[in-house]
């Protein structure tokens, strides 16, 4: 089965570039099922439910969440929901709202997904555990579930426990997926014992920005150390940047991955 993971969807500029990109995308590469990143996806900070209903219509067919998941409570219900499609870190602290993992059905069976926060995301989110001990406890409790494949998204700023964390996994796992950090790595490699992984895949939305924001509002804020509201750049090219993995169903193992990044003029 084919798997695309895209990486954070920054605001309308991201949805417009989803809208533009992956229709084609999922019929050129017969695509079976699509997860991306939402946390990003109104405003840069939070989803509302018409943009999820929005990024479905485009072949989205799944969630996973970052740190700014839980910012709007209108996606509580949606969270909550085992079969909303939408899935907030499972290492926050127990009462954050929403479920540590979700499972969600695709025409070749039942995919196991899962989003866990980096220790280090500029700051600290206070209650945030031990990502590694967190996945733990999910795939020991997930291991009589008839599952086809377990795909985990890392969402941190360090390129070391991104990396280390696709070690750990490696051959428990279809694909471990970095992303925050919005500027695409070149290490998508499968690992020794069958496990997708990608330090970080990158976001969707203008390329000529700081990570989807106006440049200037960034370098004066650089400049001044003032505080400053983020704008999104809507402007310029956009990029579009995804991971492809190739699973074998009956074994969970990624069997092929090729890294996506096109750029959409605007
Ligand atoms: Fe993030």
């Amino acid at each position: 089965m084919k798997i695309l993971y895209v990486g954070d969807i920054m605001g309308r500029p991201g949805r417009q570039t989803i809208k533009k990109v992956l229709p084609g995308l999922i019929q050129e590469r017969g695509i079976d099922f699509v997860v991306a990143q939402g946390e990003n996806l109104s405003d840069g900070k939070g989803m509302r439910p018409k943009a999820i209903d929005e990024m479905r219509e485009a072949g989205v067919d799944f969630f996973s969440g970052g740190n700014w998941t839980t910012k709007r409570e209108e996606v509580y219900p949606i969270l909550e929901d085992p079969k909303g499609p939408v899935v907030r870190p499972a290492n926050y602290p127990e009462g954050t709202p929403g479920r540590r993992y979700k499972i969600a059905e695709t025409p070749f069976g039942r995919v196991l997904i899962v989003s866990l926060m980096g220790q280090i995301v500029g700051y600290l989110d206070p209650g945030e555990s031990n990502p590694l001990h967190a996945i733990d406890a999910i795939l020991e409790e997930t291991k009589n579930e008839p599952l086809v494949a377990r795909i985990v998204n890392f969402h941190g700023d360090f390129s070391s426990e991104k990396l280390v964390i696709g070690q750990y996994l490696d051959g428990r796992v279809s694909a471990v997926i970095g992303d925050h950090w919005h500027v695409p790595t070149a290490d998508a490699r499968l690992l020794p014992k069958g496990t997708a992984h990608i330090t970080d895949v990158g976001m969707v939305g203008s390329r000529d920005s700081c990570l989807g924001v106006k440049t200037d509002i960034i370098i004066q804020r650089w400049l001044t150390d003032e505080r400053s509201r983020n704008e999104l750049e809507t402007q310029g090219t956009m990029q579009f940047c995804a991971l492809l993995i190739d699973i074998n169903p009956t074994t969970g193992q990624a069997t092929h991955l090729e890294q996506i990044i096109q750029f959409v003029e605007n």
